[in-house]
């Protein structure tokens, strides 16, 4: 996969975030716009997180040394970025979970969609960190693995979780 396709895939997901976050409803609660906020902030950092696979995938593929050269350095900047990066984001999707269990679940209900999705959403985050830990300790081809499972059905499941209607 030629690297631009990665990097549109980026932008496309930031911009129909942002639009479907801001534009799709709105409230006059500011507890329930804040939830909001802290969810599009913590997507924010785990789309960094996700990308990780794209640069290793980019960093073996390619042919050319000077792409290679510099998306290892830059892989190894980011890397010492993944674990706080992966911390914040839990920190925010807590607070947010929080916020629209307490705020919405009586409202909306606690078996609506949005809210079973959201439950899915933070089971995978934690099977995902758990999956990091493990391949931090010790690296095998299992453990390697199941990270990269993990992160990209967590991935799946709070892009469907983010883009379903309330
Ligand atoms: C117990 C867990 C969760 C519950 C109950 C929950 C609930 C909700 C609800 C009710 C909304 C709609 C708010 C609105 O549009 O006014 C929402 C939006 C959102 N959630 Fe969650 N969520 C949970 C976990 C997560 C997780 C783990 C993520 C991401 C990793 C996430 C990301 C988002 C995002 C980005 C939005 C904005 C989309 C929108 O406004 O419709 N949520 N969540
Ligand atoms: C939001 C949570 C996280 C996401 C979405 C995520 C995602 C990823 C992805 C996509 C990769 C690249 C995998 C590959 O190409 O094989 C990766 C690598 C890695 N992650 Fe995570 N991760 C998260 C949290 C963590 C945590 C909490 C730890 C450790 C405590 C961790 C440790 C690692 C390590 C050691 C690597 C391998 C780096 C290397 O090969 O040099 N991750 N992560």
């Amino acid at each position: 996969m030629p690297y631009y396709v990665w990097i549109i895939i980026n932008v496309l997901f930031i911009i129909g975030s942002v639009l479907y976050i801001w534009g799709a409803h709105s409230y006059d609660s500011t507890v329930i716009l804040l939830g909001k906020l802290l969810a599009q902030l913590a997507i924010l950092l785990f789309l960094i997180n996700v990308n990780m696979y794209f640069i290793f995938l980019v960093i073996r593929k390619s042919k050319v040394r000077n792409v290679k050269v510099a998306l290892s350095k830059l892989s190894r900047k980011m890397m010492r970025a993944h674990i706080p990066i992966a911390l914040a984001g839990t920190s925010l999707i807590a607070l947010h979970a929080g916020i629209m269990l307490f705020q919405l679940g009586e409202i909306i209900g606690f078996f609506h969609p949005k809210m079973i999705t959201g439950y899915f959403a933070i089971f995978m985050l934690a099977l995902t960190l758990f999956a990091g830990v493990l391949r931090h300790k010790k690296a095998s081809g299992f453990r390697r693995k199941f990270h990269l499972t993990t992160a990209m059905i967590f991935a799946g499941v709070f892009i469907i979780h983010l883009f379903l209607p309330l």
